[in-house]
């Protein structure tokens, strides 16, 4: 295992290259198990989520071959039709393969995923849409086993649930739908810039789907799709992590290259409304600390509203502003295990049913802490950056799943963060 030390004091200057996104690549590689032919996939961030989930694809038989981020994938002979617990505890998103199996083998069995440190996260709203389309399913010794012998049949299904849209529900759904028999309609569909991406991928495939990014996706099932070149958008809460680093440790400005600042207006607005400063030019935002900082209140919302992986983030900035922030989290309430971290590190933030009331300190001093999940661990290490003295932070491997190289990132923009072994 390794950890961080993060040094206190940053005084962050120049441009970062923001990776393609996680959260788009991992169903984007799942969907590669829909065609027998060779798909290129670019810009596919180096984490170990999108390890784990190829460990999988190669594990049912694909053969793959990844090269600075470009990933070839041929999925000629699948030879399985399931996702055993070793790779599925691992990473909750390989329940994403769910879809494309059921679509080319007729047959899928996926170990249910289990508790996960930012709340309960159930699939029961994938399981009701695969249903909806004519899958059997069937829940034992902790696998699901979804049959449809004689293949799926397109329906109207709803995917809405308490919580709002399932983002890898959907996903799941329109990548079963794509060789259905008929049409399929999923009201209640979620409309996050990922699901649009997954969407593109599949209609450069041969699919034909309309209405993704809106909450009703209507796709037409077609008898087979082939192989694709696709580039794969930006990581928005990457880009928006480095957007809450400049506004917490700008010496001057700091510049994102390579973004899609139309997925990031929420995050924009926010910042903007803390008194950072923000250019937009083409593919490119510059971001300043703020002169005169003022706190604000949040509530994660399904896109376009602020997200949930921008929450602790938030906190951290927050936990210096002046004022008092208030931050809800509808859509993953337990999801505030950063805050007794950033605690230990002086913050003064309460957190009750899902809301963390933070009243902003004039600085916080490092201490060892501990990353709990990805975006916690990146709120740690923002807090980090602007806290006095050194911050040890343990159990980065939680970071490493989804940020592309963070360490040298923020090292390139004039950080000091040392990984070492955690012994
Ligand atoms: N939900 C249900 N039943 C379901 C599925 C979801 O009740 O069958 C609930 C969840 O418990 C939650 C809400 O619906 O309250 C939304 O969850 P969703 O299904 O949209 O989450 P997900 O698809 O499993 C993706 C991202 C998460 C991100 C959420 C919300 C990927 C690989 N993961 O998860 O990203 O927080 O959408 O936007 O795309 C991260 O990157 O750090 C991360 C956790």
């Amino acid at each position: 295992m390794e950890k961080f030390i993060v040094h206190g004091g940053a005084s962050l200057e120049g441009s970062v290259n923001i990776s393609g996104s996680k959260n788009a690549s991992l169903p984007i590689l799942a969907a590669t198990l829909l065609t027998s032919e060779q798909c290129v996939i670019r810009r596919v961030p180096d984490v170990s989520d999108t390890n784990y989930m190829l460990q999988i694809l190669q594990n049912l038989g694909a053969e793959v071959e990844r090269a600075s981020g470009t990933v070839v994938i041929k999925c000629e002979k699948i030879h399985r039709h399931d996702a055993p617990y070793e790779l599925v505890r691992k990473m909750r998103a390989s329940v994403c393969v769910m879809g494309p199996l059921l679509a080319r083998q007729n047959r899928a069995n996926v170990s249910l995923p289990g508790g996960c440190v930012i709340g309960d996260r159930p699939i029961d709203l994938h399981l009701r849409g695969l249903s909806g389309l004519g899958a059997q399913v069937t829940v034992e010794g902790g696998n699901v086993d979804l049959q449809a012998r004689f293949g799926l049949e397109g329906k109207t299904v709803d995917m809405m649930g308490k919580h709002g849209a399932t983002v890898l529900g959907t996903d799941n759904v329109m990548m079963a739908a794509v060789l259905a028999k008929g049409i399929t309609i999923i009201n209640g569909a979620a409309c996050e810039p990922e699901v649009v991406d997954l969407a593109d991928f599949l209609n450069s495939m041969g699919a034909k789907i309309s209405g993704a990014g809106t909450p009703r996706i209507e796709i037409v099932g077609v008898t087979e799709l082939g192989g694709v070149d696709h580039t794969v958008i930006p990581d928005r809460i990457e880009a928006g992590t480095f957007l809450v680093a400049g506004a917490m440790a700008a010496k001057n400005k700091i510049t994102l290259r390579r973004i899609r600042s139309d997925h990031l207006n929420s995050v924009l607005q926010v910042l903007e409304q803390c008194g950072s400063e923000i250019e937009i030019e083409g593919e490119t935002i510059t971001i300043g600390k703020a002169t005169s900082p003022q706190g604000a209140n949040i509530n994660t919302e399904p896109y376009p509203g602020f997200p949930t992986d921008m929450q602790a983030q938030m906190c951290s900035l927050f936990a210096i502003t002046p004022g008092i922030s208030v931050v809800k989290d509808t859509i993953f309430p337990q999801r505030f295990m950063h805050a007794s971290e950033l605690k230990r590190m002086g913050a003064d933030i309460q957190v009750d049913d899902g809301t963390a009331v933070i009243n902003g300190v004039e600085h916080l001093s490092g201490a060892p802490v501990m990353a709990s999940d990805l975006r916690a661990s990146a709120a740690l290490v923002l807090s980090g950056l602007t806290a006095s003295g050194k911050t040890e932070i343990t159990r980065v491997y939680h970071i490493d799943r989804g940020y592309e190289h963070i360490d040298d990132k923020l090292a390139a923009l004039g950080a000091q963060i040392d990984r070492v072994p955690d012994r």
